[in-house]
């Protein structure tokens, strides 16, 4: 026989056959996109350092609820950036909080049509910008109270699921966090409501431009709760503790960076596995493109893709409603239809 004796090039010589042996797709189910709201605000205010995403007003988010469910992507996720915040992160708390306002109005326009998610974590309220209470000794650099803390994501839990969230995302990387809101929940009469636990969760630079779109306070940095990223052990470790707490879908976060976190993750789990494409990940290709560096299209589906063909069920991405609108109209780039 000739050499090379096998020849990978053949499946790659025209489109149709790529498309044959394809073997990850993206649809827009696979997507949910986060959304701002932003208290007291009248129109949408843009977040600088995310060129094209907002803080929003009620009534445009609204509007991109209703986008939302034209697109057929599987779900949206809310965070809320309250006027006034506190030591204790009341308006997280509170039925008329912004965030639970916001939840009871998007459940209003959209029903059982997509899945309603919410943050649930302390920092976008907490006037100090940690995702939990802090101890009352005036540690410097300040420590944040595991139990206190997991006290009042319960009662968060109930308020968000009583707005009529679906889902719930713990953000917040308290130990036990999980057991507790489920087992509020189910107190309340809530065993339908669903928790899609943040389990590998990275302290990370890519996190950045978020800080900007909640405007948060936090000096200093999250180091004793968040994972450090050189580690991938531990993430199945959390994985282990959600799932025995409750979690319904665990999610890795950051994307990009954290592939071999989410690949590993993805082949421990039996339930089902998100990826969070963070506001820094989105904005490096934003600012690229923006120069002609980059194809923006091609790299926005490519990165996506990544996730899938990693393992990932479902993709958190500020991309979801023009990703979704690209392939359904058929105008992506031929390799991602
Ligand atoms: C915490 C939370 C953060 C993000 C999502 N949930 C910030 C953080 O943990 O520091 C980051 C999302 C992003 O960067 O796009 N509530």
């Amino acid at each position: 026989m000739a050499f090379p004796h096998h020849r990978p090039r053949r499946l790659r010589t025209t489109a149709a056959v790529r498309a044959l042996v394809r073997e990850n797709t993206l649809r827009p189910a696979d997507f949910v996109l986060p959304v701002f709201i932003r208290e007291g605000a009248t129109e949408p205010r843009p977040i600088t350092s995310m060129p094209g995403v907002v803080q929003h007003s009620m009534d445009s988010l609204k509007r991109t609820a209703h986008d939302v469910v034209k697109a057929g992507l599987g779900g949206i996720m809310l965070f809320g950036v309250p006027e006034t915040k506190d030591a204790v992160g009341s308006a997280g708390v509170d039925p008329n909080g912004i965030l639970n306002v916001a939840l009871r109005e998007v459940r209003k326009e959209v029903g059982d049509d997509t899945v309603v998610m919410s943050d649930l974590c302390l920092d976008e309220f907490t006037d100090h910008g940690h995702c939990g209470v802090l101890t009352t000794d005036g540690d410097s650099p300040a420590t944040v109270d595991n139990d206190a803390t997991l006290a009042i994501y319960a009662d968060m839990a109930v308020a968000q699921a009583e707005a009529g969230a679906h889902m719930l995302g713990p953000s917040g990387m308290m130990d036990g966090q999980i057991g507790v809101i489920r087992e509020a929940l189910d107190e309340k009469g809530y065993q339908d409501t669903s928790i899609f636990a943040y389990t590998a969760k990275y302290a990370s630079a890519f996190y950045g431009p978020f800080r900007e779109a909640v405007n948060s306070s936090l000096e200093g940095d999250r180091r004793t709760y968040q994972q450090d990223p050189a580690n991938l052990r531990e993430s199945l470790w959390e994985l282990e503790q959600d799932i025995a707490e409750g979690a319904d879908m665990v999610m890795v976060k950051p994307g990009l960076p954290y592939l071999d976190v989410l690949r590993a993750v993805a082949e421990a789990s039996p339930i089902p596995v998100g990826a969070y494409q963070v506001s820094g990940e989105y904005s490096m290709i934003e600012a690229a493109a923006a120069q002609g560096w980059l194809d923006r299209e091609r790299t926005m589906l490519e990165s996506l893709l990544s996730f899938k063909r990693a393992g990932a069920d479902t993709l958190l991405t500020y991309y979801a409603l023009e990703a979704a609108e690209l392939l359904a109209s058929g105008r992506a780039p031929k390799e991602f239809l």
